[in-house]
């Protein structure tokens, strides 16, 4: 039997839809109604700033957020646990430059687009090294209490009263300088300048704090972190809005865990994708948004040695610590941009200075590039700004002067004596102050 022939209408249904398709198609590939909207913008003068009094949509918040991280999105992850991607570090070849490409294109899709919060499960695998990292920590917290330096009231008491809770204020350097060894091993993974530099790029910023939360310890309010996450609504309106999607790209927050964190031991709440929401400044302090994180967020218990990091734009706060025996030990980490200012200021010399003879010492030992360079990048200042052009040139192929680092591995490369990288150190100081 003869097949029925189609009706005359439907092929050219069929080729007026194909060619509807390859016109969007062609249009969408050449990106031309992003430059429409350019143009349109172009002509047209509208608010740049947020007003304080408008209340953000929580409409649209909530389909921002109510979406579904896909397994398929992040193939490096070994599993996705409430929406946040959770990689572990045994799994992750860092001597395959393939590898590394993809997982920083991952992370910085996360940070960026994505979820915003990623788990490193065994960032730090030898735990002997966080062990040593908290007796040191645990003999800053007691000389500070001792000197009345730090404020654990600041950071809460607890409930039943015991034990406040603990801060040290720039672990960074104050690690450094009590225990230079595990300092220098604890920064030389190279995990870290994986990490930070996929979302930073490179010359970033390292601080840190410690944060001690003790059975009974309050959660905190939900927050942006650093740098608008701080003023008030108000002054935080006086920027344009361009500076609030800015100020998101500028740091990325991290932890270790120093000690196991099991939920009942209050692990940071997270409300994922929520970095994305361009008028989150606005909005964290509102009745309703705090109601909607707090029925709406997730937390992860980690082990001791896993990290986290995270977007400063997603909506988080600590968790409560309900539980009658774990002390939550976290190291959190600041890390910034070159073109950012930090929170924390960081003299570097004297950190170079007690680790400079570990460090070449390290560089001795086969197989440690990635080590050294990591810490390399954690010790010194990458970026060769603020200078002063008039007594510093630029260093041949560039149109900047000489960075620390660049100076430090020219110190490392060369075998300078340690006395010969600080007087260096000190005349690059000197140089880059202003003329008067
Ligand atoms: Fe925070």
């Amino acid at each position: 039997m003869a097949p029925t022939p189609l009706r005359q209408g439907v092929p050219t249904a069929i080729a007026a839809f194909a060619t509807l398709a390859a016109v969007v198609g062609t249009l969408s590939y050449l990106d031309i109604p992003s430059l429409l909207t350019q143009r349109k913008e172009a002509k047209k003068v509208s608010k740049a700033r947020y007003n304080p009094n408008d209340t953000p949509s929580l409409l649209a918040f909530k389909a921002l957020v109510e979406q579904d991280t896909l397994p398929s999105t992040y193939p490096l992850a070994s599993s996705i646990e409430r929406n946040i991607p959770i990689y572990d570090a045994r799994s992750l070849n860092l001597n395959d430059a393939k590898v590394v490409e993809e997982f920083q294109d991952e992370v910085f899709h996360i940070l960026y687009h994505g979820p915003g919060v990623l788990v490193m499960k065994n960032f730090f695998r030898d735990l002997s090294l966080i062990d040593a990292a908290n007796s040191a920590f645990t003999a800053i917290i007691n000389r500070e209490a001792e000197a009345k330096l730090s404020d654990p009231a600041y950071f809460g008491t607890t409930k039943y009263d015991k034990t406040p809770n603990a801060w040290i204020s720039n672990s960074f350097s104050k690690l450094c300088l009590q225990d230079p060894e595990t300092f220098l091993d604890y920064f030389s993974n190279p995990l870290f300048p994986v990490i930070c530099s996929a979302y930073l790029g490179p010359q970033y910023k390292i601080t840190a704090q410690v944060n001690a939360v003790r059975p009974g310890g309050k959660p905190q309010h939900l927050h942006r972190d650093y740098h608008l996450g701080f003023p008030s609504r108000e002054d935080v309106a006086k920027f344009p809005k361009q500076m609030h999607e800015l100020s998101r790209l500028l740091t990325m927050q991290g932890a270790v865990a120093h000690a196991d964190m099991p939920a009942e031991s209050g692990p940071t709440r997270f409300l994922p994708y929520s970095q994305g929401f361009g008028e989150g400044y606005m909005a964290t302090g509102r009745e309703e948004f705090k109601q909607y994180f707090a029925e709406n967020y997730v937390s992860l218990p980690l082990e001791k040695g896993d990290a986290l990091f995270f977007s400063p734009g997603l909506f988080h706060g600590a968790g409560e610590n309900v539980s009658q025996d774990v002390d939550r030990i976290a190291h959190l980490f600041q890390v910034s941009c070159a073109m950012g200012k930090t929170m924390e200021s960081i003299d570097t010399h004297p950190l170079i200075e007690a680790t400079y003879d570990l460090l070449a010492g390290m560089q001795g030992k086969e197989g440690t590039e990635q080590q050294v360079d990591a810490f390399v990048q954690s010790v010194a200042e990458g970026y060769p700004f603020p200078s002063n052009p008039d007594k510093r040139k630029p260093v041949p192929g560039s149109k900047g002067p000489e960075s620390e680092q660049q100076l430090l591995r020219r110190a490392l490369s060369g075998k300078w004596e340690k006395a010969k990288l600080m007087e260096e150190l000190t005349s690059m100081r000197v140089a880059c102050q202003a003329s008067t």
